[in-house]
């Protein structure tokens, strides 16, 4: 029944708790995240982005990235991630033991400056100490691309600003890359063509989507990645995410959703889908709004009548 050319299991990175919150107006308490991620673990997730160590003046919700990193009770073959922009954020970033770090580019130059505060080249010689520092310690280095497709700036972005970025980010010793709909833009062909420049540099194990849904196009995104062969997404629980430097963009494709598809499709994540839908209402309880999931909220329903 399954699909020949579909892979047979897919690994999802749940980001709920960083790219997911980061956004958020609200403080969330650590202690929400905490259990947040506990319950992520708890639903099967292995690995999950859990905070950043950016900047507390631009990013105020992640200010609490060591208090929640010493929170959480750590699984055994689950993979806590988190973001580090700079040698500053890596030094903070390690002193909390995290298995993966990831440097985070954009493939356009104007976002760049606006997330970042610094051009391509300057951030790529920002990240190079940062990866060789993390790979020394023995940790994994992922690197992520925003604006694969379109930049909330520039408009559409080339596959060739996508090759050149991937190129950088292989060249400093980055072992894994995200291609990122950062502002959600994208259509099956264009972020095709997205993952064919990544693929250039970087081994088709080596890279993941990560499609934020904001015009509902990160299941077909992910369609036609899982036809490519690509295995690895990024996805957030209850739809929840944004960045503060893409006006506009809304959260990343639902996790919940994800499941949902990739179950129908016979392919295995070794999620528990009741878990994570609990997962999601819990954190949509706290924040006080409907889930974005659309699957999620169906069975959810579904289960409540
Ligand atoms: P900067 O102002 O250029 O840095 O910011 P600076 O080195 O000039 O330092 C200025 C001040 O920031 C200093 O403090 C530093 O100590 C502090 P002051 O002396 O003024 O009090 N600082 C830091 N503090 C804590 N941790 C640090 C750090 N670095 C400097 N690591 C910086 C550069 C990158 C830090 C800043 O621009 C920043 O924090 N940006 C936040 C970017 C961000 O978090 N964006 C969202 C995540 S990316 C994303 O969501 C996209 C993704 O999901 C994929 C996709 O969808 O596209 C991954
Ligand atoms: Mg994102």
């Amino acid at each position: 029944m399954k699909h020949l050319n579909l892979p047979a299991r897919v690994k999802l990175v749940e980001v709920g708790p960083r790219d997911g919150l980061q956004n958020e107006k609200q403080m969330v308490p650590a202690s929400v995240k905490i259990e947040l991620v506990h319950r992520l673990q708890a639903a099967g997730l292995k690995e999950i982005e859990v905070t950043s160590f950016v900047s507390p003046k631009w990013v105020p919700q992640m200010a609490d990235n060591a208090e929640v990193m010493a929170g959480i009770n750590r699984l055994a073959g689950v993979r806590y991630s988190v973001l580090t922009p700079n040698l500053q954020g890596f030094d903070a970033a390690l002193l909390t033991h995290p298995n993966e770090i990831v440097v985070f580019g954009s493939a356009s130059e104007a976002f760049s400056q606006k997330n970042i505060n610094c051009s391509m080249a300057e951030s790529i010689e920002r990240f190079a100490p940062v990866v060789a520092a993390a790979r020394a310690a023995g940790i994994y280095v992922r690197g992520a691309m925003s604006c694969t497709v379109g930049c909330p700036y520039e408009g559409e972005v080339s596959p060739d600003r996508v090759s050149y970025l991937a190129g950088l980010m292989k060249g400093i010793g980055v072992q894994h890359v995200g291609v990122a709909d950062t502002i959600g833009v994208g259509t099956p062909l264009k972020v095709q063509r997205a993952m064919e420049a990544t693929l250039k540099h970087f081994d088709i194990n080596e890279v993941s989507g990560h499609f934020h849904d904001t015009y509902g196009q990160a299941l077909v995104n992910t369609l036609i990645c899982l036809q490519m062969g690509i295995w690895q997404f990024d996805a957030s629980v209850a739809g929840l995410g944004g960045c503060p430097y893409a006006k506009g963009a809304t959260g990343n494709v639902a996790t919940e959703d994800v499941v949902y598809l990739l179950h129908g499709m016979g392919i295995d994540t070794g999620i528990d889908l009741d878990k994570l839908i609990d997962a999601g209402q819990f954190i949509s309880d706290f924040l006080g709004r409907p889930t974005n999931a659309r699957a999620g909220k169906a069975l959810f329903n579904k289960r409540n009548s």
